[in-house]
């Protein structure tokens, strides 16, 4: 079977395709190498560099696939707050023309990269999927617009659709072609953040002063290889007139103080830091309730916290080399 893979020039998206011609998928790739890296495109895949929001070159991408893993999109929190508008056209006009391009080919199988940004504040701890969905900022609107469009076009076309909605995604994969991992311009996200930390560049904090017992934020880690086989699974799961909205996390919640003892065991050293203001837009907790993952995927996250820095850390030693 081929596999549409959105987005796979992206850190989640190259796992993905390697993991799924690893599988013995046929995988196609359509990104058009805004965010994406080259280095991290698949070997064996077919590499469309091309946008969503071209509907000929959506509908050429789609040729003999069966089935569309959607990542491709736009996912930086204060970015959309700037730029709401690449938001609204990319994430959701992106996805509206895949879906119109879909449903003239006939294909009727998607698995989305939803986000728990769609939930917004929680109003208690663990998130379900029935939890409140009121969204803080623009990138948690755009993708809880498109879960949204995925209900109706499920009931009115018989799509058959899943939206896996991720916590924090952290750590790497090591591919035959070298490490697959993040490397966002500019890195926000606090793992590679802690591991790139220097008494020169020390680790930002965001606030020290929070409702937590350590008084930093806590959050919800999953390791990539673990949330990509969420999605295979979701691959089998899905049928026709159907969505369905899924939490993918570890259930566990870390503060940011437990992940730099995490890095520092991997790192061997105490993590240069400072204390600094709170993030605007920064909830205290997040923590996911996986049960429904759990009863309807048949699945269980399997790395813990060490494993997703130590292979984090790993794969930025490899390509500081
Ligand atoms: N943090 C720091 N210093 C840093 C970076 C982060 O203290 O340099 C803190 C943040 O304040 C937060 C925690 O570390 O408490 C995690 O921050 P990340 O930026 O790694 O991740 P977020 O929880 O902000 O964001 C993640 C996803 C988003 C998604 C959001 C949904 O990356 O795409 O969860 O809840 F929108």
């Amino acid at each position: 079977m081929r596999v549409l893979v959105t987005g796979g020039a992206g850190y989640i998206g190259s796992v993905a395709a390697t993991i799924l011609i690893e599988r013995g998928y046929e995988v196609s790739i359509l990104d058009d190498l805004s965010t994406g890296h080259t280095e991290l495109l698949t070997p064996g895949a077919k590499f469309i560099n091309g946008s969503l929001l071209e509907k000929a070159t959506v509908l050429s991408a789609l040729e003999g696939v069966e089935a569309v893993i959607h990542f491709g999109g736009k996912s930086l929190v204060g970015e959309s707050v700037q730029k709401p508008e690449i938001y609204w056209n990319t994430n959701v006009n992106g996805t509206r023309i895949l879906l119109e391009a879909m449903r003239e080919k006939g294909i009727s199988k998607i698995v989305f990269s939803s986000t728990a940004a769609t939930y917004g504040q929680p109003k208690s701890i663990p998130i379900t999927e029935d939890s409140q969905t009121k969204p803080t900022n623009p990138y948690g609107a755009s993708k809880l617009a498109v879960d949204y469009m995925l209900t109706s076009e499920a009931i009115a076309h018989n799509l058959g659709a899943i939206s896996l909605r991720y916590f924090n995604v952290a750590g790497a994969y090591q591919a035959k072609s070298g490490w697959l991992t993040e490397n966002h311009n500019p890195e926000t996200h606090l793992i590679p953040n802690v591991l790139k930390a220097t008494s020169d560049n020390p680790l930002k904090i965001f606030g020290a002063d929070w409702p937590t017992e350590d008084k930093t934020c806590i959050r919800d880690y999953v390791h990539v290889i673990d949330l990509i086989d969420a999605h295979i699974m979701a691959l089998d799961k899905l049928e026709p007139g159907k969505h369905e909205i899924i939490n993918l996390g570890c259930g566990t919640g870390y503060s940011v103080k437990q992940v730099m003892d995490a890095a520092k065991a991997a790192v061997g050293h105490q993590i240069p830091s400072v204390i600094a203001d709170r993030r605007a837009g920064d909830p205290a907790v997040l923590i996911a309730d996986i049960s429904k993952a759990k009863s309807f995927l048949g699945w269980s996250p399997t790395r813990d916290l060490q494993v997703m820095v130590f292979d984090t850390w790993q794969s930025q030693n490899a390509s500081n080399k």
